[in-house]
């Protein structure tokens, strides 16, 4: 599979306008129906009873959409003849594809040599359709190759940020890939205290500079961790004020993401709508809770609200349980949590405030430690296994354990 066939099935598509010119039942119905598709969220699909000379006619004076989708009847040299009269009135970045009658391989090579993204033969499965979309809207868009791995607490204290900050120097560091770390709760950020820098920037001014494009701008707001760790020194924004939008914090994204191809997000302590936008575009989401009841009780609700916005589907989310140890007689073993939350747990972290608290107190982080290293590499990282599968050859994988306190399942299965 390619890498944009890769991306094409498993993430929220990027914004982006289609439209599809058919004058066929079957090609109108399948291309309606890719509305319901929840990858197609943000994807405008207008649908057109139409032609070649209908498509032609609309860009007279119009912009052309990301992608258009033709059908047509005839594939003789005069439906050729056309698609070149289409060109001129196309924005450069605009592709096309073609439904034609008849499977025919010297029309298909004609066609991709004139720069047709592909061509279909009538009539289209809703599901062929909207993978052939998929694929060429993140081809034009240029969201490829780079992976969004979002943080994301059960409640507030439970170590998130700490794990994505350990996270991003190993996959950095030890897998040597480029990578930016960000934070998305404004003035509530302590990555600075983890990274050890003073924030000289806010998340205002970052998608300022996102917005207008400003790459030099953007450039001077990282702080360069490391040769590959770059990360936005944000945390100067006001703490009781909510000063972007999801859709601004998105542009963001979409910026980082053609520049860097590992992207992670802290989103504790972030609002609620950002939490929204990058979970339900991450490539991989990391949930991280403790093993008591308040964190897991939550971590139940929110893994269910994840999905709903990521399809339907828990694909790409890991579940890590965090201060192991914590408050032995109080926390559900392993083995019940997943009863519970009907989800595996990907990794156990102990509760070790000498070296996670320690640690920080001394501004030192935790792969510089030896044990801290170990945990690090041998039950964190493999967390990340399946987004990052080709970088990680070799890696070890966390033991399991169990334990038996039926009862609270009950009580984190129970509604409050
Ligand atoms: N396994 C652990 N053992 C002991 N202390 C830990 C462990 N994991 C994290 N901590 C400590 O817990 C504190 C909270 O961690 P962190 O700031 O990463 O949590 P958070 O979930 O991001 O919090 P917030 O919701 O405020 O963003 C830190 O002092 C951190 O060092
Ligand atoms: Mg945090």
């Amino acid at each position: 599979m390619s890498e944009a066939e890769n991306q094409a099935t498993s993430i929220l598509l990027p914004s982006s306008g289609v439209a599809v010119y058919s004058r066929d039942k079957t090609t109108v119905v399948s291309a309606q129906a890719i509305k319901e598709d929840w990858r197609f969220a943000r994807v405008d699909i207008q649908v057109s009873e139409g032609d070649i000379e209908t498509a032609i006619e609309a860009y007279q004076n119009a912009p052309s959409p990301d992608l258009i989708i033709v059908q047509t009847d005839t594939v003789d040299e005069s439906f050729t003849g056309r698609l070149e009269a289409l060109a001129p009135h196309c924005s450069e970045g605009t592709a096309a594809i073609v439904i034609g009658p008849e499977n025919d391989v010297y029309l298909y090579r004609q066609m991709i040599e004139m720069g047709v993204s592909d061509y279909l033969v009538r009539p289209v499965e809703t599901s062929i359709l909207a993978d052939v979309i998929a694929k060429t809207v993140i081809e034009k868009i240029g969201v490829t190759g780079s992976r969004l791995i979002a943080f994301a607490g059960a409640k507030g204290g439970v170590g998130t940020s700490v794990i994505a900050q350990s996270l991003a120097w190993a996959v950095s560091e030890t897998l040597g890939q480029k990578t930016i770390l960000l934070d998305a709760s404004g003035g509530w950020s302590t990555l600075g205290v983890g990274m050890g820098f003073e924030p000289s920037t806010t998340l205002a001014e970052a998608v300022r500079a996102a917005e207008a494009q400003d790459e030099d701008s953007l450039a001077r707001m990282l702080f360069k961790a490391s040769d590959h760790l770059s990360v936005l020194a944000s945390g100067g924004d006001a703490m009781l004020e909510q000063s972007i939008t999801a859709s601004q914090y998105e542009r963001l994204l979409d910026m980082l993401m053609v520049k860097y191809p590992v992207v992670l997000v802290d989103l504790s302590a972030s609002a609620s709508d950002l939490k929204n936008a990058v979970l339900a575009r991450a490539n991989q989401v990391v949930l991280v809770s403790t093993a008591t009841l308040p964190a897991l009780r939550l971590g139940r609700s929110v893994l269910q609200e994840m999905k709903e916005i990521r399809g339907d589907s828990d694909e790409g989310i890991e579940m890590v349980i965090n201060m192991q140890g914590f408050a032995p007689a109080n926390e559900v073993p392993k083995a019940d949590i997943e009863k519970a939350m009907d989800f595996k747990p990907a990794a156990m972290i102990p509760f070790d405030p000498k070296l996670f608290v320690g640690n920080e107190s001394e501004g030192k982080k935790l792969i510089d430690d030896k044990a801290g290293n170990a945990l690090v590499h041998n039950v964190l990282l493999p967390v990340l296994q399946r987004t990052l599968a080709s970088d990680l050859a070799g890696t070890q994988v966390v033991e399991e354990q169990s334990g038996g306190i039926g009862g609270l399942i009950n009580k984190i299965t129970k509604k409050a």
